[in-house]
């Protein structure tokens, strides 16, 4: 009977937390980042609150479609289509914002710093790619790849929120290269945007996601 009751509390547990929606996030500790302008993040954190908020929206109207016995209808593939977008559009702003709030410089003792080093030859080398990536036109992402199995770091280019990722990869390091991340303040000058980024990168993150990706290879 105890075990019984013990399974239907893990059942409605994790009944609880499959409903559950998304939560905004709050990164106002990101408001004094040297060289950002206060207005520039608070509309940012509005941009990615929306996303929360859209995603959960969808959900809740894929499960009521679905219900309903229209999950053969053109609402609900329309809708299904948009989930990628508007989840990733979430998902990669919160990993972006926590890699943000640092003194931009990485540890060169970390294993994330010596891998980069040695799959491209320097920190620099990396960064330089990085960068070229980021600068890359289109509304888009640059983010530092993962792939597990081969244990290859690669800088990958994201068009939208949803176009271009690695299956099975890991992000490590996110940067946001829309316009809206950059131009309310520096105008058509991304180099100057990606300059200040990096300065205020927060090299912690990407080295603890690093971390965890190589634990869980093992
Ligand atoms: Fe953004």
């Amino acid at each position: 009977m105890k075990i019984f009751f013990t399974f239907f509390l893990s059942l409605c547990a994790s009944a609880a937390l499959y409903a559950a929606p998304y939560v905004v996030k709050d990164y106002g500790n990101l408001l004094q980042m040297p060289g950002f302008n206060s207005s520039l993040l608070e509309m940012h954190f509005k941009l990615y609150a929306g996303y929360v908020k859209n995603t959960n929206d969808l959900m809740s109207s894929l499960d009521a479609l679905s219900q309903d016995g229209k999950s053969g209808s053109y609402e609900y593939g329309a809708l299904k289509r948009r989930l990628g977008w508007e989840f990733d559009g979430m998902r990669l702003h919160e990993l972006y914002f926590e890699n943000l709030g640092g003194n931009g410089k990485p540890n060169a003792s970390s294993p994330l710093y010596k891998a980069l080093v040695a799959q491209f030859g320097s920190y620099e080398n990396w960064k330089k790619d990085f960068i070229a990536t980021g600068m890359m036109r289109g509304i888009d992402w640059a983010i530092l790849y993962f792939d597990p199995q081969m244990g290859k770091l690669v800088n990958v280019w994201i068009n939208e929120h949803d176009v271009g990722h690695l299956a099975t990869g890991s992000p490590i390091l996110i940067m946001d290269v829309f316009e809206h991340a950059y131009m309310p303040q520096f105008g058509l000058d991304r180099a100057k945007y990606i300059d200040v980024l990096f300065t205020n990168l927060n090299w912690e993150a990407p080295a603890q996601r690093y971390n965890a990706m190589m634990s869980a290879k093992k």
